[in-house]
């Protein structure tokens, strides 16, 4: 799914791929892959798109867990005079679209925008609010791999073929409201070009 959201928010903003170290015309001269991903947040191109892409489209948006004793969150504000408890037994379902498109840490949330994970604007990105792949003991123990290999799928995908809107191709994207997995309302359409590669 990661892959599928990934090329699309490629082939929409094509300048991401096409200039620079690890684009797409270096591609063909096999550089552009660095196999070593780094912590979860790495920075170089390849994979600022990709963990922007999980921003915009997190594949798992409402993590959830159990609450196995009973816990005081505090006063809620200011004025607020008595605790919120959260009971044993309840379900705390984690709302990470909202984060992820809260302004208060994503400026311009509907926007593309790889920058935002680049060496000069990642400590920007406030603790806890990047969870595509959860957070604390229980979060996701392939995300590095995950990275790596959607980075690895992407590479060879581009390194074979020119990916570019198609007729169909609907900007902006939306999601179908009628699905519970995450698809694209009308479809995934690209249109795919073989490109004159050896090898
Ligand atoms: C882009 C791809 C992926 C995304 C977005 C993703 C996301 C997630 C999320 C949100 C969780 C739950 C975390 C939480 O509750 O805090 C999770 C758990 C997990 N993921 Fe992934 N995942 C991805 C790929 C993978 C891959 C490739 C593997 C294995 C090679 C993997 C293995 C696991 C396992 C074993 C858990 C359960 C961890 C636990 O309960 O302790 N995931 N993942």
């Amino acid at each position: 799914m990661a892959f599928v959201f990934f090329v699309k928010e490629t082939i929409l903003f094509p300048h991401f791929i096409s200039t620079g170290p690890g684009t797409a015309t270096d591609l063909n001269s096999g550089h552009a892959f660095d196999p070593n991903p780094g912590p979860i947040i790495c920075f170089e191109p390849g994979s600022i798109l990709n963990l922007e892409t999980l921003r915009k489209w997190p594949p798992a948006p409402n993590p959830d867990r159990y609450c196995q004793k009973r816990y005081n969150l505090g006063k809620p504000h200011e004025k607020a005079t008595k605790d919120v408890y959260l009971e044993e037994g309840s379900v705390v379902v984690i709302p990470v679209w909202p984060i992820h498109y809260d302004p208060k840490y994503y400026p311009d949330p509907h926007r593309f925008d790889p920058e935002r994970f680049s060496d000069e604007n990642k400590h920007n990105i406030k603790p806890f609010t990047y969870l595509p792949f959860g957070v604390g003991p229980r979060n996701c123990i392939g995300s590095r791999f995950a990275i790596i290999e959607v980075k690895a799928m992407v590479f060879d995908l581009l390194r074979h073929f020119e990916l570019s809107p198609a007729p169909k191709t609907r900007v902006p994207a939306k999601l179908d409201p009628s699905q519970f997995a995450m698809r694209f309302l009308g479809g995934h359409w690209i249109r795919i070009k073989p490109r004159d590669v050896k090898a």
